[in-house]
């Protein structure tokens, strides 16, 4: 029922269904603040290092983040040119993005070097623009779009799956199918207006991202460079615009709960501006806080498996706060359902037997929506 939407009303207080039993519940007090997160520079030269330290990352956290240039408006920028951030000056209202889109569309960032994770400024901008244009849409509006069923492509929904879960979480989302995109953009919300354009726009950076990536983590794992890319099959490329409202007793509660990634690649563009993802390290959660215009790259359980192992798919979560409504936009590329999936052959050795078995996506897919977020690692379901 659409009534399930939190992003529709006002909550003084935590509906019942939402409270965490004692033993579950997120302890933020004890949250280790953003530490060694590692960082990777794209744009440096020198691509030995870059493999290396995305194998490093891969290994030791599961998850990295990919950095703009270390200038927020690059040198190179060319002023002048028409920008294509969609909104008149009167859209962008109290948008926490306002003040930076406008410094962008007046410097108008040209090209996609201008970033060194590739993906413009003005792309990224305009995405979470119009997801927080799409949040603010009306009740009834929103109620046109709603759905629980998992097997939708295109849904607007709540929590993680309403169906199937004891407890809720305090998240609203818009699930969407991305690829290829002429099949699926028509059935996206027509509002607002801009919302096909400015995310067909964003998708179709990200993929690319994701497959100069999917060269690099090949690289670090002494694989061809076209190898994750070639043995994943046509790929599949899911978003999940999530939206976590403010919420009144967030240490009751999660947005996301503990979970990996079914995927193979999770991109996740963060909101500038409210922390509330956390990543599992040695027991301990981390807060990794929000830096100006990086992207967050976190490997799924799909290059888990893929890497026999050696490669982390990494717990984590999202807590909300009672100050701010926070917006995430998660793209997820995911292995075509016709392939086999499982450890790379050269991977696996005398010293390193395959620590799980060949499956198809088809069937993880169905195997990870079957059951609670929070559970154990869906992948030891697939252990050898
Ligand atoms: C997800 C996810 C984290 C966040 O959508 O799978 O982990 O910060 N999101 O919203
Ligand atoms: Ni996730």
């Amino acid at each position: 029922m659409a009534e399930q939407l939190i992003s529709t009303a006002v909550h003084h207080t935590l509906p019942e269904s939402y409270v965490r039993s004692e033993a579950e519940r997120p302890r933020l007090d004890e949250v280790v603040p953003d530490a060694d997160i590692p960082v990777v520079d794209l744009a440096n030269p020198d691509r030995a290092a870059v493999v290396a330290q995305i194998g490093a990352a891969c290994s030791s956290h599961g998850f990295f983040q990919v950095s703009p240039s270390q200038f927020p408006f690059p040198p190179a920028y060319k002023p002048g040119r028409r920008s294509v951030f969609p909104f008149g000056k009167r859209e962008w209202g109290r948008s926490a993005f306002a003040h930076r889109a406008r410094v962008c569309r007046v410097w108008s960032l040209t090209d996609r070097q201008v970033l060194n994770h590739g993906l413009p400024l003005e792309v990224m901008l305009a995405a979470m623009a119009v997801a927080h244009e799409f949040f603010r849409l009306s009740p009834e509006e929103k109620a046109k779009l709603y759905s629980d069923d998992p097997a939708k492509k295109m849904r607007l929904s709540t929590s993680f799956n309403v169906r199937k879960e004891t407890v809720h979480n305090w998240r609203d989302y818009l699930r969407l199918h991305c690829h290829p995109l002429e099949q699926f953009v028509p059935e996206w919300p027509a509002n607002p207006p801009p919302f096909r354009d400015v995310m067909s726009t964003y998708c179709k950076e990200v993929r690319q991202l994701g497959f100069r990536l999917y060269a690099m983590i090949s690289a670090s794992l002494g694989l061809e460079q076209d190898y994750i890319k070639k043995v994943l099959g046509e790929q599949e490329q899911h978003m999940a615009v999530n939206f976590y409202p403010k919420c009144p007793s967030p240490e009751l509660t999660y947005g996301l709960p503990a979970h990996t990634d079914p995927n193979a690649l999770t991109i996740l563009m963060m909101d500038e501006q409210v922390a509330g993802l956390q990543v599992l390290k040695e027991g301990r959660w981390i807060a990794v806080n929000p830096r100006p215009n990086a992207l967050v790259i976190n490997l799924g359980d799909q290059l888990q498996a893929l890497s026999n192992g050696r490669y982390k798919s990494v717990w984590h979560r999202a807590v909300v706060n009672s100050d701010r409504p926070r917006m995430s936009i998660a793209s997820f590329l995911c292995p075509c359902n016709c392939v086999k999936l499982g450890p790379a052959e050269k991977l696996i050795g005398e010293k390193s037997p395959a620590v799980y078995r060949n499956y198809t996506y088809d069937e993880y897919y169905k195997k990870f929506w079957s059951r609670n977020l929070d559970q154990e690692h869906c992948l030891e379901l697939f252990r050898t």
